[in-house]
């Protein structure tokens, strides 16, 4: 551990490593002993001058115009992220809900010292040519080890919209390998395809929902459909999309209503197969568990059910997009868990709390006819598989997807509480007996932004999504003290905000 401590000696961080004791210890008790018990404030306000400052640099040489402040990655621990004017703030964004395990995660930098992690880094190799000697090792006992129930194979790409777009195409050729049957491929469909046009250029689609998000390449584009601002300008394939379901809040007042909410999906759903396109032209169906970026829009097991069994019986395949909801943060591992569906999905993808990305499968068909058709130059990276692997037998170890479900249902009732006093203000609190996965509502985007302002004020980082919604992506180290202070931090905002 002395070694771990060595690696920022003068930081926070430094010293919260240099006992080995004390990072045992955590593991039962508090996993990060020496995070601060509350947020810490220097600056009146964040960004504070160092930050405005080196903002202001790198922005002559990198679009940083999104930026919400400048972050001491060296000085940020555990759930606790600080900026570069040392204000600590309680992070329950998590950089874009892809930090699994806290800042500077002692099991993660062990990793990052290893001889297997610096042999990835300074050779990375072209997987697919050249796979490494332990790379069936790393994946069997991270990535695969961590594998949905019922799938046991993955193809690894480079982010969230890489896995779904491998996916897709994966998909594509499934289903025109199933059209073709044995018969190899024509001399038309090989001409036809240089000149980006049918039949070599396949004209199945893939259908996704309104209000998903799926990712900002050309082809996951495509099948975004959240905000203009993210598709504007750029050239989109003229595939599907069908109606998610809108449920109404509190649950157990509108059980019915909500109800026929899904069954009014389903059925335009079912329409849209069976009357708008051709028998078999929709080749896959892409769905998050919950629409993260469309604004943590839920919808029951029984709508996903109803989904697989459509699914199922025309013949297109469920490609279930657990980018964000993947991880353990809905108390499950795999968010579509808690649907228990009658068959596995056809494709799971994965990316952000995992650091590596992929797919899984287990229908060996999803893998293309021919090598170099599902291909790039490095298909995934070793690195990222072995941080994979040691944030899954961290996971595994510490219980920490149980923890999260704990903690969620603790957060969720404590929220509950703090907003019953702004009925007016606050609405749809979402997320109950789904881990520390939830979000509300506010009336109007300038008084949601107003809300994570004042937060971000008083020591939380903490996100929005859709137009008026805040979402919650805390780790999975997540205690009910951080709650605590999470639950303060916005009942104090809300007062300074509607006294
Ligand atoms: C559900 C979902 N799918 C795909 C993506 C795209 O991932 P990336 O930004 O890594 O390409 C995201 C990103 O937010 C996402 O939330």
């Amino acid at each position: 551990m002395l070694r771990v401590s060595r690696l920022y000696p003068k930081s926070r961080v430094g010293r919260a490593l240099a006992t080995t004791k004390r990072y045992q210890s955590s593991v039962c008790g508090a996993y990060f002993p020496d995070e601060p018990s509350r947020p810490e404030l220097i600056t009146e306000r964040i960004p504070g001058p160092s930050g405005i400052k080196l903002n202001e640099d790198l922005g002559k040489v990198f679009d940083n115009r999104a930026s919400n402040f400048v972050t001491d990655y060296f000085n940020s621990i555990g759930n606790y992220i600080s900026d570069a004017d040392g204000n600590k703030l309680l992070d329950v964004y998590c950089q874009i809900s892809s930090i699994a395990l806290g800042y500077n995660n002692p099991a993660l930098i062990e990793m990052a010292k290893s001889d297997s992690m610096i042999n990835a880094l300074v050779n990375r190799p072209a997987l697919a040519c050249f796979p490494s000697i332990d790379y069936g090792k790393i994946l069997n006992e991270g990535i695969l080890a961590a594998a949905p129930p019922g799938m046991d194979k993955v193809w690894t790409a480079l982010s969230g919209s890489c896995a779904n777009e491998t996916a897709y195409k994966a998909a594509f050729m499934y289903q025109e390998a199933k059209r073709r049957g044995s018969i190899d491929f024509t001399s038309e469909e090989l001409t036809s395809v240089m000149e980006n046009k049918a039949p070599g250029a396949s004209e199945k689609v893939i259908l996704s929902f309104d209000k998903g998000f799926h990712g900002r390449l050309f082809g996951s584009l495509s099948t975004t459909r959240s905000k203009a601002i993210h598709k504007l300008d750029i050239p989109a394939f003229p595939w599907p999309k069908a109606p998610f379901p809108q449920l109404k809040y509190p649950l157990d007042e509108f059980v019915n209503e909500n109800h026929s909410e899904e069954e009014r999906c389903l059925a335009i759903l079912e329409d849209i197969i069976t009357k708008k396109h051709p028998p078999h032209n929709i080749a896959a169906i892409v769905v998050e568990p919950v629409q993260s970026e469309g604004g943590d829009v839920h919808a029951t097991p029984f709508f996903f059910q109803g989904l697989r069994d459509l699914t199922k019986k025309h013949e297109i395949l469920m490609i279930v997009d657990e980018v964000q909801t993947g991880i353990g943060a809905t108390g499950k591992f795999w968010a579509h868990e808690h649907w228990n569906l009658s068959e596995p999905p056809d494709m799971v993808s994965f990316s952000k709390k995992f650091q590596a990305a992929g797919f899984y499968f287990t229908d060996p068909e999803l893998q293309p006819n021919k090598p170099f058709r599902q291909f790039n130059t490095w298909c995934g990276d070793p690195s990222k598989a072995l941080i994979a692997k040691s944030i899954y037998q961290e996971i595994s170890k510490n219980n920490l997807v149980q923890k999260t479900a704990q903690v969620g249902d603790y957060l969720y009732k404590s929220l509950s509480s703090v907003f019953s006093k702004y009925p007016d203000r606050i609405k749809n609190l979402r997320g109950e007996n789904m881990g520390t996965f939830i979000a509300w509502d506010c009336v109007s985007p300038e008084e949601r932004n107003k809300l994570l302002l004042a937060c971000r004020t008083k020591g939380v980082n903490i996100g929005g999504c859709g137009e008026v919604t805040v979402r919650l992506r805390p780790t999975l180290v997540f205690e009910n003290k951080h709650a605590d202070v999470l639950a303060n931090i916005l009942e104090d905002s809300l007062k300074d905000l509607y006294k």
